[in-house]
């Protein structure tokens, strides 16, 4: 049996004729850039979320960094970022001006909420949660840390399209989310696309100035900005698959429950915690030898992936800050173990229980 990854054709397949028609029609209306599709899925997501502006713009990363700008960051200013993540969290922050400041993780791979305070200095400036895999961040305690400290916070949701934390979606806590709609992602479009979430219409008309060359209104450039747009034809696409995400959503679940329930009892498994919906954009276990598990999977057809095996204190990009193993020693420990399993909404069963069968045979 050959078990991909990812398998981006199965839902494709699934929402057949009526995705190639809303692609069709965005192309028949020339709706490229501007209007059209891209105002619907603003109004839809927006609404979808509960949140009074949705921004759609080029991609996930775009999305944080313009958020960071229109929240006021920039030279001189500290942001604190888990020390696990796609380098985008990390990487905004610098594009944006400031300077990311890494925190490290817990067990569960989310910021250790036990450390932030530590890492805030005058200079602090805002926090970048990551609801790394789709499971939620404790946001209730972020944001009680943030007004403590008079912080913004910016939830990096691009992982976590509709998990919840005690009913309430993730990216409805803080000042701002950003959110990533690459292929893979939970609500994926098919090519590069990203969204910005706020109910504060200060950063919302700033970020949507910034996202369309400073312009508020034809020609009138408020600011220097640059060209950061959603265009119509993903748009199309996420307009279509979007009443689909709580029952992808529900898949997801279902298909880790499966795993876990298969799974030996000596499987490092994801954990689940009690009021945090957990919507496994990605169902990552640990174990001591991930690199052989890797190579025994790949022999029986398996596909697997690391997320992420360098934490990115170590990567070479931020050697400037001189960090070692002893600065981020969770972050240290648990990178050498993590391994994704294949996880998408429609895996079948039968998929589910073989890869099983192979992890527990060679854990
Ligand atoms: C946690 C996280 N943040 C940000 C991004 C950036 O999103 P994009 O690839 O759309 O720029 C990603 C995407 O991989 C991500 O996983």
């Amino acid at each position: 049996m050959n078990i991909p990854f990812v398998d981006l054709k199965a839902q494709y397949k699934s929402l057949l004729p009526e995705m190639d028609e809303a692609i069709m029609h965005a192309i028949h209306t020339t709706a490229f850039i501007a209007g059209g599709p891209a105002d619907t899925f603003e109004k839809a997501y927006a609404s979808y979320m509960g949140m009074t502006h949705t921004i759609a713009c080029a991609n996930g990363t775009d999305s944080l960094e313009i958020l960071l700008k229109a929240m006021g960051i920039g030279t001189g200013d500290e942001v604190l970022v888990p020390a696990i993540s796609w380098i985008s969290t990390a990487e905004s922050v610098t594009t944006a001006g400031g300077t990311p400041v890494f925190v490290d993780v817990d067990d569960d791979l989310l910021i250790d909420l036990n450390l932030i305070e530590q890492h805030i200095t005058p200079r602090t400036k805002a926090i970048i949660p990551v609801h790394l895999y789709g499971n939620p961040v404790d946001m209730n305690r972020i944001m009680e840390i943030a007004t403590k400290h008079g912080l913004h916070v910016l939830e990096d949701c691009a992982q976590s399209h509709a998990a919840t934390i005690h009913g309430k979606k993730a990216g409805t806590f803080g000042h701002a989310s950003s959110f990533s709609f690459y292929p893979g992602k939970n609500l994926g479009a098919y090519g590069d696309a990203g969204g910005m979430v706020t109910n504060n219409d200060e950063i919302a008309r700033i970020a949507r100035a910034i996202a369309n060359h400073g312009q508020e209104g034809k020609h009138n450039h408020l600011l220097e900005g640059r060209n950061s747009r959603m265009d119509g034809i993903q748009a199309a696409v996420l307009n279509t698959k979007l009443p689909h995400l709580e029952k992808w959503t529900d898949m997801r679940i279902n298909n880790a429950r499966i795993y876990s329930d298969l799974l030996q009892a000596s499987v490092h498994k994801p954990r689940e915690r009690e009021g945090f919906k957990h919507v496994y954009h990605l169902y990552v276990i640990q174990c001591d030898n991930r690199d052989e598990l890797a190579l025994r999977l790949k022999e029986k057809g398996i596909d697997t992936a690391v997320h992420y095996p360098i934490p990115m204190p170590f990567m070479p990009c931020y050697s400037r800050f001189n960090h070692s193993e002893i600065d981020f020693p969770n972050a240290a420990k648990i990178a050498k173990r993590i391994i994704s399993l294949p996880m998408y909404a429609e895996l079948t069963q039968e998929q589910i229980a073989y890869v099983a069968e192979h992890v527990n045979a060679n854990y």
